[in-house]
This record gives C-alpha cells, structure tokens and sequence, in this order.
C-alpha cells in the first residue's frame, strides 16, 4: 500500500511537471476562444467581416500553380542559364543574394534610395503583399512606448495606427520595448533596413483583421504576455484589449502578409501563429532559434474557416533549440520549400484536420534521440483517416536518420515542366539557398 502511494504521488508530480512544462499554445485552449469570441465588440466585428471579404478575396483557387511558380523560379536561379554565378560564395562576385527573393533587390547598391521596390519581391502566397509602397516614408525616431491611446509621433506605435500606406524606417539602431500589443493598421511597411532595430522584451505585433502588411528586417525577442487595457489600433479608433498572448507575430484574420529576413527566437507563446481565416502569407529568409511551439497556422481543430488559408515559408533556418511546430497546421494548404531544418527536439513539420503540406527542396537534419527522428507528426488521427491528407515531400534532403511520412496523393496538377533541374537534389542547396536568413546588416550605399 505504501509502495502504491509513493507510485502515485510520483505519477502525479510527474504530470504537473510535464503540464507545466509543455503548456498547450495558448489560442488552442476553449477557454481562450470562448473568452475572446464573446469580448469582440461591434467595433471588431465590423473589422473582422470586412476582413473576412478580403481574406476570401486573396485566396487562390489554384493553390498548386503559385506554389508550382516558386519551386520554378529557385530552379531557374539555381541551375542558370548557363550562368551560375548565384551559387558562388560569399566572398565571390559582386552580388551575395542567393534565392530569388533576394536577388530582387539585395543587389542594389544604392537599396536605401529604392526602398520600396522591396514591395515587388515577394513570391509565393503572399506575393500580393505591396505593404505600404506608394505611401509616404515615415521615420521612426523614438523608441519609447509609453503611450498606448494617443502614441507619440515619432513612435512606432504612431506610425503604425496611422491611416492609409506608409513605409516605415528607423533613424538609428534601437530597443523597443513595447508596453502592450501593437495593433498594426492595413497598408504598412516596417522595414528595419539600415538600422539595428529589436523589438524585445515586452509584447508582440498583432496583425488583425487587416491587409497589407510587410515586416522585414527586424529582430524580435522575449516577447511576453501583457495585461491589455485601452490600446490604439487606427487613427480614428480605441478600445480596451485583453491579455495578448505573448506571440511574437500573431496573424489574425488578416491577409497579405509577407515577414522577410527576421530573427526571431523565445516568445512565451508562438513565434509566428496564423489564425482565424488568415490567407495569403509568406514567411521567407527568417532565422528562428530557442523557442518550443515556433508556428501554428489554425488554432483550433472546430474553425474550418482556416480552409482558406495559404502560407509559403520559404528559405527560413529553423535553428538552434527549437523544439517542434516549423509549422503547425489546420485545414489549409502550406508550402515549405526549401528551408534549412538544422534542428528540432520532437518533430518539424505537423497538423491535423487535413491540412495540405508540400515540403519541397529543404534539408532536414535529423536530432541525435533516435524517437525523434520523424520529421512530421499527425495530431488526434488514427492512420486511416490520415493516409488521405496530401502531405508530400518532393526532393527535400533528409540527413542523421530524419524521415518524413508521407500520405495522401502525390502531386501531379502543376506545371512541373520548369523544374526538370530542381528535381535532381534541390535540398543539397538549401545552405546556400539559406545562408543570409536573418535579419542582415545593411548598410547604406553597399549591396546588402
Ligand atoms: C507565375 O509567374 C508568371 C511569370 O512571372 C506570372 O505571369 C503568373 O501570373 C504567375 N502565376 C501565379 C499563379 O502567380
Ligand atoms: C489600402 O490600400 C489599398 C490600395 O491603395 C486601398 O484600396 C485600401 O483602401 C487601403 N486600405 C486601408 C484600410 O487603408
């Protein structure tokens, strides 16, 4: 009897130790979502079934076509034409951009002129995204964010509750402590180019019910949960927000989105969650680091409104430290191509409800603990129900052991007829492919 009550009390340490330790992505809990559905108020829901128009608008009927344009155009880069002078290394030629992404623009010596022809560089699903090109620049000059209902100008928080297009740009290096969630506006640009800016240590950026919107080269870190309260989100509106969630990022019935070499690591929540509907999102040349649950894309297995989402993650390092979700998906169609996976401590890529996962042209490198070898992972399914789930792999690298289980039906209606090339052994590439993700150091007259 004795023996028996010490078994249990050590199962029932056991199991606070691992609750607490492996606590659930907060969004997916009930409680959140009854608590947040209730609390939008007619303000929000105005913005959210205004969203819920545009989010449809920007879905794509031929999802197999635009992921079929990336993969043929890394090929193109790849293989040349005859030339391949993009393969050379750092220290050779002129021009270090390695992915097409890149090579739009990052070859520009004169880039701090041409800021926003950044807005024409993005490919994959979010390749809509203009952010705020055609807008005004406005140059934040003070980090500081002690206001949250009437921001400072000058501020961050000013510039992005501000109406209509506007390209944001820093003018120096700075640590921005947000006080709570920054609620962006439609139409933004923040572009960290040319300063070393770090949105660190206090809450997350929240894109909600919105469209348009780029973020690139920044680095955002510590973000933490924050208590709420009457927080700005446009120039004409206010209201009282609760608790955020500690994400990084947090996507939320939003569309158009493009995140582009940022680093990221140790949210309290996700890094990068998409959610409620959002569609239209590329994540590309990011760095990710020290963080367990990196990306969910679909909270909940009950919202089938996540069948339109469409995301592209493409030529992102998912490195040191993480532990599992590069993504996480629900319901709908993501295309991971051609990312460097050096390291995860349980699984890489995983769902439930049927998502569509076309991993292509990346390298895995499999962890050393031999139960974690599997690079994905199918959640709350029994295997008849997931054999039918189109998750395939297509030259990807696997390296140490990893193995990636594929189901469902292979993919035959794209056109393929540009990547005869990329077929041969694309995720030997992905380091080169890779190699500046990241936010980069660029500085103001030389090629990034
Ligand atoms: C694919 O790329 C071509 C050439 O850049 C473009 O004309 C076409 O619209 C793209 N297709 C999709 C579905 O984006
Ligand atoms: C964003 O920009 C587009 C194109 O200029 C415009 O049609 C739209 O009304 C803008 N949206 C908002 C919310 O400002």
């Amino acid at each position: 009897m004795v023996q028996f009550n010490i078994w249990l009390l050590f199962l029932c340490l056991s199991i606070v130790t691992l609750a607490t330790t492996l606590h659930a992505n907060l969004l997916e809990s009930e409680e959140y979502w009854e608590k947040h559905v209730v609390e939008f108020d007619e303000y929000w829901k105005g913005r959210a079934r205004i969203a819920e128009q545009d989010n449809k608008a920007a879905y794509s009927s031929d999802p197999y076509a635009v992921s079929g344009n990336l993969t043929s155009s890394v090929s193109e880069l790849l293989v040349g034409k005859g030339e391949r002078r993009n393969l050379m290394g750092r220290n050779k030629g002129p021009c270090m951009a390695t992915n097409p992404i890149d090579r739009c623009w990052r070859c520009d010596p004169n880039w701090a002129n041409n800021r926003q022809k950044l807005a024409d560089c993005v490919q994959g699903f979010g390749r809509n995204t203009r952010g705020g090109k055609g807008g005004p620049f406005y140059i934040v000059t003070d980090p500081s964010d002690n206001d949250m209902v009437t921001p400072k100008p000058g501020t961050l928080r000013h510039a992005v509750t501000r109406n209509g297009p506007l390209w944001i740009i820093f003018a120096h290096n700075m640590m921005i402590y947000l006080k709570q969630e920054l609620i962006m506006s439609s139409n933004k640009t923040i572009d960290g180019r040319g300063a070393d800016v770090h949105i660190a240590n206090g809450a997350g950026i929240t894109i909600q019910y919105i469209k348009n919107v780029i973020i690139h080269g920044v680095k955002i870190y510590n973000i933490q949960v924050h208590g709420g309260g009457l927080i700005r989100d446009s120039e004409d509106h206010y209201g009282f927000r609760t608790q955020s969630d500690g994400d990084g990022i947090s996507i939320f019935g939003a569309s158009n989105v493009w995140i582009d070499h940022v680093s990221m690591k140790n949210c309290y929540d996700g890094l990068i969650d998409a959610i409620m509907g959002s569609t239209a999102i590329t994540i590309s040349n990011s760095h990710f680091t020290d963080h367990n649950e990196v990306m969910l894309f679909g909270a909940s297995d009950g919202y089938s409104g996540d069948k339109i989402m469409q995301i592209t993650v493409a030529f992102n390092h998912f490195g040191k430290r993480l532990v599992q979700r590069m993504p996480r998906c629900r319901f709908g169609f993501i295309h991971v191509v051609n990312n460097d996976y050096t390291h995860w401590e349980m699984y890489a890529i995983g769902g439930s409800q049927n998502p569509t996962i076309i991993s292509e042209g990346n390298r895995f490198i499999g962890p050393n603990n031999i139960n974690a070898k599997q690079i994905t992972k199918r959640e709350y399914v029994t295997e008849s129900v997931w054999k039918n789930w189109q998750w395939r792999s297509i030259n990807d690298e696997v390296m140490n052991g990893a193995y990636f289980v594929q189901s469902g039906p292979e993919l035959k209606n794209r056109p393929f007829s540009r990547m005869d090339m990329i077929k041969a052994k694309p995720g030997t590439y992905v380091g080169r492919l890779t190699r500046y993700a990241g936010k980069l150091a660029c500085r103001i007259g030389t090629p990034c």
